[in-house]
């Protein structure tokens, strides 16, 4: 179903975007380098099934951190909550998304939660399947369904270059392995986390996933329980608590929904029972979140008072 087009919305995008020259485009990654920097786009998707978008949402983009709900959504329904919990805590960091400090600071070693990159590399390896491609293919039928888009694919460009440069994450990797919160190998986990990462697909698509998890893990346009409602229920808490990385706590007061955000520009937002909003704009702030997305979501959040708090 195509999205409306929205003249409000539109005028939102307008004001948010001039502050995408003051943020910076992700290199560490270096195929994420050539997004163009002014982009932003919106799609906001209802659980009635009806839609609104704004900007360049014809541009595409890779989910990166945002696929970590995803996994911690796929593990929880595959092993349950002591399995999964046992190895990843719950608990905010407060450090950039790729630390290590805390694996060896912190009294018991396990990574302190699913959305910092130690806890959710712990969590892709906990993916059930008897290879990585297995586990790959199983968490592309869970998006396709979610998303209720078979077109979804891996951008190969991206998780090579990824793969290639992932030195920090297999640091982590390697640690956790000396302590037994992951097993097996360790090449075979960077490249299944850097093809999750590199999912590709639209803001209409990233849209719906938040109207899925708005509506507690049912789909709106098939009514199925994709997601068990517990589940839902944790992934949102853990996007209220540590979704935005370091930023949490100023985005829960100034914004105040369940959001989680990738350093492609992408952030997830969900509003629950009324709808999910997906964004794309790769100019990011210096915690590594879209400076123009959060821009949108705290204008969107003050004109409709969507604040859940
Ligand atoms: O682990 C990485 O480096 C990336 N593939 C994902 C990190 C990310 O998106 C952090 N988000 N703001």
């Amino acid at each position: 179903m195509p999205c409306q087009t929205s003249e409000e919305l539109a005028e939102l995008v307008s004001i948010a975007r001039e502050v995408t020259k003051d943020g910076k485009i992700a290199d560490y990654i270096p195929a994420l380098g050539e997004a163009d920097q002014g982009d932003l786009s919106v799609a906001i998707y209802h659980v009635e099934n009806t839609c609104m978008s704004a900007g360049d949402i014809e541009k595409s983009f890779t989910l990166q951190s945002i696929s970590k709900v995803l996994t911690l959504a796929l593990v929880l329904m595959d092993h349950g909550e002591s399995y999964v919990f046992d190895k990843v805590g719950m608990e905010p960091t407060g450090d950039p998304f790729n630390s290590i400090v805390k694996l060896e600071t912190h009294e018991n070693q396990r990574p302190l939660n699913p959305m910092i990159n130690a806890g959710a590399l712990a969590v892709t390896n906990m993916i059930k399947g008897s290879d990585k491609e297995e586990k790959l293919s199983r968490f592309l039928a869970f998006t396709k369904e979610l998303t209720f888009n078979q077109d979804i694919k891996v951008c190969h460009e991206i998780a090579s270059s990824e793969f290639e440069n992932a030195w920090l994450n297999r640091s982590l990797c390697y640690f956790m392995k000396k302590d037994g919160i992951i097993d097996g190998d360790v090449e075979d986990l960077i490249d299944l986390y850097s093809k999750q990462c590199a999912v590709q697909m639209h803001s209409l698509d990233l849209a719906k996933i938040g109207a899925v998890f708005a509506l507690d893990g049912k789909h709106p346009q098939t009514e199925k329980q994709i997601i068990p409602k517990d589940i839902a229920r944790i992934c949102k808490t853990f996007m209220v608590t540590c979704g935005m990385y370091n930023a949490s706590g100023e985005f829960a007061i100034k914004v105040g929904i369940p959001a989680k955000s990738g350093v492609s520009g992408g952030i997830m937002g969900i509003v629950p029972y009324h709808f999910g909003i997906g964004i794309f704009g790769p100019s990011l702030d210096k915690k590594g979140n879209s400076i123009a997305g959060i821009k949108l979501l705290h204008l969107l959040s003050e004109k409709y008072e969507l604040s859940i708090f």
